[in-house]
């Protein structure tokens, strides 16, 4: 067989053991540079503290730890500076130690004492996914920030709260706007847990089985930022659950982003025409001039696909896997660098559309049927003393009765209520006011005014106490 030309593997990391270098068919298979490639800071940071490690363990002396951290910067300078555009090797980790070696010799060799790949590798994506999760974590606090701006400019206006997109009964505004700020919110502290279980240090784990030289591992959660130590060096290796708990935050964020995007083009379209977005977050049609397309809020909605198909790519990859290390693992970092990059792309737009919409509450009027009411009018009844049963048949015969007529609920004679029950008075009427309605609904999540001001309030402070957490 002939040797196989383009990227290879360095032969340095296990050469010894093989006669014949690798087949070209596999070399494309076995890549990895191109996806952890972006991880090269924190395989760099982790090989620093890793080299502290050795020294505090007797492995290396100080003059060496010396030569391998200065190493280390001028790597880290390297790549800042040129990338890693030509380099073969298969990964970050074998990448960043043959240039370690062109940096500082033989020394370089040094390093990888006691450590594997399997632990540097889940080390290097925990670090990356800390970060990455408090980024999307000040994106969401953006998001929630926009949607209760817009909640705030809504407190006056009422509109249709539908059920089954049918009209079902008057809210205020805000309470819509505040209904997408709690899912977010709620999203917020699945990310903040997901945050919470990377935190936790494999480094020292080495392939499956520990690592023989005495490391101080608490010297390196402690160097490392982790919050806990890994208790199972088996586990620790193939150990993925905290990319699943990210990518399951990242999915439902992809839902509900889905479901706030669906509300915009509804409520952006002629027919609604509840909100409008701005130029900024719309786009226009090629061919017909008169076209306005809510684009910010399809796409956030067809986010959610990726978002959700790499929660079940990672699930499906981990299912069955046996004990231990495995390289389909590797897998792991493409799923959760897109479900990263996907929210940091998608949340900012969303944050903007829904800063610089505003609601057309003449609109919300104009479609406003008195039918809203008919839960009012039935519950007028049961303050007379109807069981709420009859007092719902009741009204089911009068909303008939003004549809056949082709009125208003609000519009029948005042007989018709009359004759329709006798516990009707000559202020039935009063119920036909829609902020009395809305103002009724005054306990704790009720869409009153006072209720939606206590409810802004709540919510402000969740937002805060999650971004300074
Ligand atoms: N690139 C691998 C990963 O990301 C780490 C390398 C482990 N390879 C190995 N043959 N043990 O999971």
């Amino acid at each position: 067989m002939t040797e196989p030309a383009g990227r290879q593997p360095a032969k340095g990391l296990w050469g010894g053991r093989f006669v014949a270098g690798m087949a070209p068919e596999m070399v494309p298979l076995n890549l990895c540079l191109p996806v952890d490639g972006r991880l090269w800071r924190e395989d760099i940071r982790g090989s620093v503290a890793w080299a502290r490690a050795l020294w505090g363990a007797g492995v290396l002396t100080e003059a060496e730890v010396k030569q391998l951290h200065e190493g280390l910067d001028a790597v880290a300078e390297r790549i800042g500076r040129e990338g890693l555009v030509d380099a073969p090797e298969e990964d970050i980790h074998s990448a960043v130690e043959r240039m370690l070696r062109e940096a500082v010799g033989e020394v370089a060799g040094k390093l990888h004492t006691g450590r594997s790949r399997n632990d540097q590798a889940a080390t290097d994506v925990r670090l990356w996914g800390m970060a990455a999760a408090e980024a999307v974590l000040l994106d969401l606090g953006r998001l929630v920030e926009a949607l209760i701006g817009l909640a705030e400019s809504g407190l006056d206006d009422i509109m249709p709260g539908y059920t089954h997109l049918q009209q079902a009964q008057p809210i205020r505004a805000s309470q819509w706007a505040l209904a997408h700020a709690w899912a977010f919110l709620r999203d917020a502290e699945r990310m903040r847990t997901a945050r919470a279980t990377a935190a936790v240090l494999p480094l020292g784990s080495g392939a499956i089985a520990g690592c023989p030289f005495p490391v101080d591992r608490e010297a390196l959660r402690v160097e490392l930022g982790f919050e806990g130590i890994s208790e199972n060096s088996v586990d620790t290796v193939s150990d993925r659950d905290w990319i699943c708990d990210l990518a399951y935050a990242g999915a439902m964020i992809g839902v509900h982003l889905s479901r706030l995007g669906e509300d915009l083009v509804l409520f952006s379209s002629t027919e609604f025409g509840f909100i409008r977005l701005s130029d900024g977050f719309s786009t226009g049609s090629s061919l017909m001039p008169q076209k306005r397309n809510p684009d910010a809020a399809e796409l956030a909605r067809g986010k959610a696909g990726r978002l959700v198909g790499n929660l079940t790519a990672l699930l499906t990859l981990l299912k069955g896997l046996p004990t231990g290390y495995n390289r389909d693992l590797q897998e792991d970092k493409e799923a959760l660098f897109d479900t990263v990059d996907t929210l940091s792309v998608t949340l900012p737009a969303t944050t903007g559309a829904v800063a610089t919409a505003r609601f057309r509450p003449e609109r919300m009027r104009a479609v406003m049927d008195t039918q809203l009411l008919a839960t009012d009018l039935a519950d007028y009844l049961v303050r007379r003393g109807v069981p709420f049963r009859e007092s719902h048949e009741v009204i089911g015969r009068l909303v008939r009765r003004a549809e056949e007529s082709g009125v208003g609920l609000s519009a029948l004679e005042p007989e018709a209520f009359s004759q329709a029950h006798e516990a009707f008075g000559d202020d039935v009427l009063r119920v036909f006011d829609w902020e009395g309605a809305v103002d009724a609904r005054d306990g704790v999540g009720g869409t009153s005014r006072r209720a939606v001001l206590v409810q802004l309030e709540a919510a402000r402070s969740s937002l805060s106490a999650l971004l300074n957490r």
